[in-house]
């Protein structure tokens, strides 16, 4: 809290009664939104609210853990740079530091990386809920379900008022949402599921599981293990984003976080959020040449599409792990060969990064734009796309959530509304209508 004094104050007059009113400026330059209620016409009315829908200027929560300075394409987890984390750290250990706030020592991370390793493997009866799936159902779908159905196996979630309790749930979500995206992949493609290994790395790991096929020791490419642990680190948190709202605002009424995350992931499905990784990658296989880029273009012009992957409520610059995801993908492309797709992806890109309808309404690309690129190169079917976003962002929504349980400020999220329907009427009976 900055130093208050006298002159952080808003003076507002309400030029309906000629009433003045003194608000108090805090933070620097926030208000509360509780203040404004005392300006009234009516002593009996409700008194004044802010109406913002998709809460666009409206900050629900104080934070501790995730910055992005939209403006100047900045992205830092607890004060450390992403780009920093990307080139030096592990999503491990980037998982560690949002969850606990500092980067651990040797024997912190080891200890942690045992926890996570330790608590891979689901119960066997989630392998039979799996089976109800048919073979083409969206492993979103299957993932959202399926993570619900874990809190029926952990009832002492419930009691998240326990730090220690808590700790436990953090780690076996954080643990088990590979195994259970891998599980889902194999169902889709009729494949026995592989089962996680201790030996290997968190993304070797998740790698191993859904692309080993029979007894052939499976070694995943170094540079595509890399290049994924990067995209997670990338993918762990992003201040109060669509799902990591839905997170805070379902985990506001106290119930389980496994639960609270299944509504988490429902938010990030849509195509508008963690969908769009998926949708970029079906935008650019129908342009499917750039022969057919400025035909596709004037459509966006028209407000017919959208340009998937472009845009952002807060950055106004260019997503910063946009940048380190296209270096990402030259490596990966290294591996596995270049995504023809990828030609169309940059010439979009030089379009929009320098016609006046894009520039105006500051259309950069963001995290999805070029995420789709490495995951169809490195084999996914972009039915995982989103689930590839869910599971590093897992991180990121238990460590909001828990800074929420924990928050004295905060209390069941229970909004306003302006209310535009009729005024009381009268029941009509059938034979009158
Ligand atoms: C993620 O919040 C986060 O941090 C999200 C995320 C995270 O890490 O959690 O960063 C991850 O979800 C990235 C965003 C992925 N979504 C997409 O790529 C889908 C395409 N982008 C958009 O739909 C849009 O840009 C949003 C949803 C990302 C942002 O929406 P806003 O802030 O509500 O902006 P808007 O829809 O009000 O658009 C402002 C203007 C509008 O034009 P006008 O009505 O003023 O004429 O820009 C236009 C929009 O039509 N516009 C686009 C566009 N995005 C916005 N026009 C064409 N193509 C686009 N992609």
């Amino acid at each position: 809290m900055s130093h208050h004094n006298a002159k952080d104050t808003l003076s507002i007059t309400d030029n309906r009664t000629g009433r003045q009113y003194e608000v108090d400026v805090r933070e620097g330059d926030v208000i509360r939104a509780m203040d404004l209620r005392q300006i009234k016409v009516n002593e009996s009315d409700f008194g004044m609210m802010a109406y913002d829908p998709g809460f666009t200027n409206t900050a629900f929560t104080t934070s501790r853990i995730t910055e992005v300075k939209g403006g100047k394409g900045i992205l830092e987890y607890r004060g450390y740079p992403i780009e920093q984390l990307a080139e030096q750290s592990s999503f491990l250990e980037v998982a560690y530091l949002i969850l606990n706030g500092e980067l651990p020592d040797r024997r912190e991370l080891d200890d942690f990386v045992h926890e996570v390793t330790y608590h891979t493997y689901v119960h066997e009866n989630v392998l039979t809920i799996l089976q109800g799936f048919r073979y083409d159902a969206h492993a979103m779908g299957m993932m959202i379900s399926t993570v619900a159905a874990l809190s029926t196996f952990y009832p002492e979630a419930k009691n998240i008022e326990d730090p220690a309790n808590r700790r436990v749930q953090i780690i076996r979500v954080l643990a088990k949402m590979p195994t259970l995206a891998a599980f889902a992949y194999r169902h889709h493609k009729g494949l026995p599921y592989v089962y996680p290994e201790n030996g290997l790395s968190y993304t070797a790991n998740f790698l191993n599981m859904l692309f080993r096929i029979g007894g052939r020791e499976y070694q995943p490419h170094p540079a595509l293990e890399r290049a994924l642990d990067i995209l997670f680190i990338l993918h762990a948190d992003h201040e109060q984003n669509c799902s990591t709202t839905a997170m805070r605002v379902i985990g506001s009424s106290r119930g389980d976080p496994y639960c609270t995350m299944s509504g988490a992931m429902a938010a990030l499905y849509g195509p508008l959020h963690g969908g769009a990784n998926e949708a970029v990658l079906r935008m650019l296989t129908e342009i499917g040449t750039t022969d057919n880029i400025p035909a596709f273009m004037d459509s966006v012009r028209r407000g017919e599409r959208r340009l998937m992957g472009f845009g952002h409520r807060v950055y106004k610059a260019y997503d910063p792990r946009a940048t380190i995801i296209k270096r990402a993908a030259d490596e990966v492309f290294e591996v596995t060969g270049r995504n023809p797709l990828l030609d169309i992806a940059l010439e979009l890109e030089r379009i929009a990064l320098q016609e006046e309808y894009f520039v105006k309404r500051n259309l950069y690309p963001n995290v999805d734009f070029y995420s789709g690129l490495i995951y169809q190169a490195m084999g996914f079917p972009v039915e995982l796309f989103p689930v590839l976003f869910a599971i590093p962002r897992t991180v990121g929504w238990l460590a909001q959530w828990e800074e929420m349980v924990v928050d004295p400020e905060q209390r069941i999220a229970r909004p306003r509304q302006v209310f535009r329907g009729h005024p009381r009427r009268d029941y009509v009976p059938m034979e009158s209508r």
